[in-house]
């Protein structure tokens, strides 16, 4: 695959990555969890050269961690760039409609809970260090250049080589910026998700900082699997997002039906589609789609070879806003 740098110095990355929330958290929860299929599809990515491994100790909570440190442990750790993030906590918890489950969302931005956290992470992941620590999101109870400050004694103490933001703004990352360089923003960006075209990802750009999309296929919507909410297994957090709520995600059809079109005219899938829309955002920019399923994973490498014409981007750049808000 071909690859680029992740920010300014940092190690080469295949320029699709790998998200591993869903193999333990969030989405499908009532299927039985297969973890040997989840470590060969991380496998599967690194020998494609989708290094970009991402986590985060919220996920599951810790035992998306946990499936990640064994499948880096079985002889990968050293070609994988590990990627894993702190800030959030908590058990999941029950949103929306009974049976819903949703990741924890207290935010614990104190420098403690940082500085405690990356040696549990450390010792999940079976290594001595990360090669990225993300804070998934700022505190707002806590200064950012305290958390940011605690993030930067990791890497002092060589636990995490370099360290990035999540969901944040350009005045966060200025601030950031004054305590310690910022490697990467990792932010919701896709067809239908573009708020970060306006300011984040060309600042990021311009300062050489890696833009990692995350949920870069709709969470999975965009790839055409989803025509109706009965579509959604019964334990998954999609069913209580406004833009899967029946009347939307019917509306939202519309999207998928652009998706399509533009992927039988460039001989691709809708899942590639959508990601060479958002490769075609910048170099600096890095997707890392979830999956768990092999045939998925394969798919979704073949898009860094996807060609999409003037015309296609145009096209979906063109089109229609989605019906309901992200969460
Ligand atoms: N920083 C943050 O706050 C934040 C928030 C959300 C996510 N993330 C990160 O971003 C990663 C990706 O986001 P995401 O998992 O929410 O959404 P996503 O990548 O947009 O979509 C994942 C869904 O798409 C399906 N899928 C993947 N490739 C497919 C293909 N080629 N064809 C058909 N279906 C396909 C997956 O199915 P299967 O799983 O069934 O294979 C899964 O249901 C996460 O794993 C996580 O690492 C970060």
């Amino acid at each position: 695959m071909r690859t680029t740098t992740l920010g300014t110095n940092g190690p080469e990355v295949g320029v699709v990555g790998l998200g591993c929330m869903g193999m333990t958290h969030s989405y499908d929860l009532e299927t039985p969890r297969d973890n040997q299929t989840s470590i060969a599809v991380i496998h599967q990515a690194i020998d494609l050269g989708m290094t970009l491994i991402d986590t985060a100790d919220v996920y599951g909570p810790y035992t998306n961690e946990e499936l990640v440190g064994q499948a880096l442990a079985a002889g990968y750790r050293e070609r994988a760039v590990l990627a894993t993030k702190v800030g959030l906590t908590g058990d999941t918890v029950q949103v929306a409609n009974p049976g819903n489950t949703s990741p924890g969302v207290a935010r614990n931005g104190r420098p403690e809970h940082v500085r405690e956290s990356i040696d549990g992470s450390l010792r999940r992941l079976r290594t001595d260090h990360v090669d990225l620590y993300q804070l998934h999101r700022i505190d707002p109870q806590v200064p950012l250049e305290e958390t940011w400050g605690a993030m930067a004694e990791t890497v002092a103490a060589g636990k995490a080589r370099l360290i990035g933001l999540s969901e944040v703004t350009t005045g966060d990352i200025i601030r950031a910026q004054a305590v310690h360089p910022v490697t990467s923003i990792q932010s919701e960006l896709s067809l239908w998700t573009r708020d970060a075209l306006a300011e984040v990802l060309p600042f990021c750009q311009q300062h050489g900082i890696a833009f990692l999309p995350f949920s870069p296929l709709g969470r999975g919507f965009l790839t055409g699997r989803f025509a109706s909410p009965d579509d959604l297994p019964q334990q998954d957090f999609r069913r209580g997002l406004p833009r899967f709520q029946q009347e939307a995600l019917q509306a939202n059809l519309a999207i998928v039906g652009r998706v399509r079109e533009v992927a039988r005219r460039a001989g691709a899938s809708p899942a590639q589609v959508a990601l060479a829309w958002v490769l075609a955002q910048g170099q600096h920019v890095v997707p890392i789609p979830g999956t768990k399923t092999p045939r998925y994973l394969a798919d979704n490498a073949g898009a860094a070879d996807v060609v999409l014409t003037a015309a296609d981007i145009s096209e979906l750049d063109a089109m229609p806003a989605p019906v309901g808000t992200r969460y």
